[in-house]
């Protein structure tokens, strides 16, 4: 039998994150200049449920590096999760000739990826959100813009505050994981950070920092909150205005911190996971995700990965809390 791998499909899934066109691009291109097919799916796996599916060629992908969001579109796909679902994404992919697919998304996305690849459709994952959440993988696509448009949100937000001798309790997205929170939080100076991975103290952790900076002159004040926290920040921002005196406003950044033009580092990082998922179907090898570790693009076992335990830097929060002040 031929196993040469013809033709590719590539789908966007989950959340959409600036740099996923990047990867598309990527994948469009370096797939056709080793001679492989590629098929673009429309909305995730919805769009591959439905057949939903063009025939990419180069200029298919011309002016979109800079673009935020996908111009695949992405899409949440329930029927997914069921085993009909994905047997019907198995037939749909052996009825359009695809060898392999290219999905790129967060976990949720890549169970669906593994899913497929047991059923025999070589899948490679590659990590795109702005949640920078997938344990085996130090960097999501998305993630550094997603954190340079939270600092200059916030960077807004301080002028008024400033102005004002307030306090800002922003809550950013992440879901379940405190790194956009974090990382923002101290490019933008805030004062306190809480996040889901490290439990905190109103009174000790927000409050008494906040009166012993106020001891010090200072006078205005950035509270980051990590969504996944699962406080309200206008209750936040009521309780420190009753217990400090500082007038609090609170602001729920949203998907503004979704969009945008893609920053340097997702552009480029962007384009060289989808160079790598395109080396490994090439080669017919499926099932793996691309991750960033140690600097570096490589490659692991679909399983493997998603048992993977995130590990949250406690280094770079002790160093927010201690120099916050
Ligand atoms: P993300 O990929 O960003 O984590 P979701 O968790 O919303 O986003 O997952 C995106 C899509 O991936 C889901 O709508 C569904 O189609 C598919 N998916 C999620 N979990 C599974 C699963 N356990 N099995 C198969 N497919 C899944
Ligand atoms: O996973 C990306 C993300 O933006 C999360 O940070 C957030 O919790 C969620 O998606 C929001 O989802 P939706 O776009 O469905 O409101």
């Amino acid at each position: 039998m031929d196993r040469k791998v013809k033709t590719i499909g590539i789908l966007s899934s989950g959340g959409d994150a600036p740099g996923m066109n990047a990867v598309i691009r990527a994948v469009a291109r370096g797939a056709i200049s080793k001679g492989i097919r590629v098929m673009g799916i429309h909305h995730g796996y919805t769009g591959l449920l439905n057949g939903d599916v063009f025939e990419m060629n180069l200029r298919t992908v011309s002016d979109i590096l800079h673009r935020g969001g996908t111009v695949l579109y992405t899409a949440r796909c329930p029927e997914f999760k069921t085993d009909e679902g994905v047997q019907k994404g198995v037939d749909m992919c052996r009825s359009l000739g695809m060898d392999g697919l290219v999905v790129v998304g967060g976990d949720g996305s890549f169970r669906g990826a593994r899913d497929l690849s047991i059923k025999g459709v070589p899948c490679i994952g590659v990590p795109g959100t702005i949640d920078n959440d997938i344990a085996s993988s130090e960097y999501t696509v998305g993630f550094d813009t997603a954190v340079n448009t939270v600092m200059q949100m916030v960077d807004r937000l301080r002028d008024t505050s400033q102005s004002h001798d307030r306090c800002s309790v922003v809550e950013v997205m992440g879901r379940r994981c405190g790194d956009l929170a974090l990382h923002a939080g101290i490019a933008c100076g805030a004062t306190c950070i809480l996040v889901p991975e490290v439990p905190f103290d109103m009174e000790r952790d927000v409050i008494d920092k906040m009166k012993k900076t106020l001891n010090t002159g200072k006078h205005h004040f950035i509270i980051m909150v990590a969504e996944g926290v699962g406080k309200d920040v206008t209750e936040i921002a009521k309780e420190i205005e009753m217990a400090t005196g500082v007038e609090s406003r609170a602001t729920v950044l949203g998907h503004v911190q979704r969009g945008g033009s893609p920053s340097a580092r997702d552009r480029i990082v962007g384009s060289s996971m989808g160079y790598h998922a395109v080396e490994l179907l090439e080669q017919g090898i499926g099932n793996r995700v691309v991750v960033m570790q140690q600097g570096k693009v490589i490659d692991l076992d679909i399983l493997e990965a998603l048992q993977q335990e995130r590990v949250f830097d406690t280094k770079l929060y002790q160093v927010a809390n201690d120099i916050s002040i």
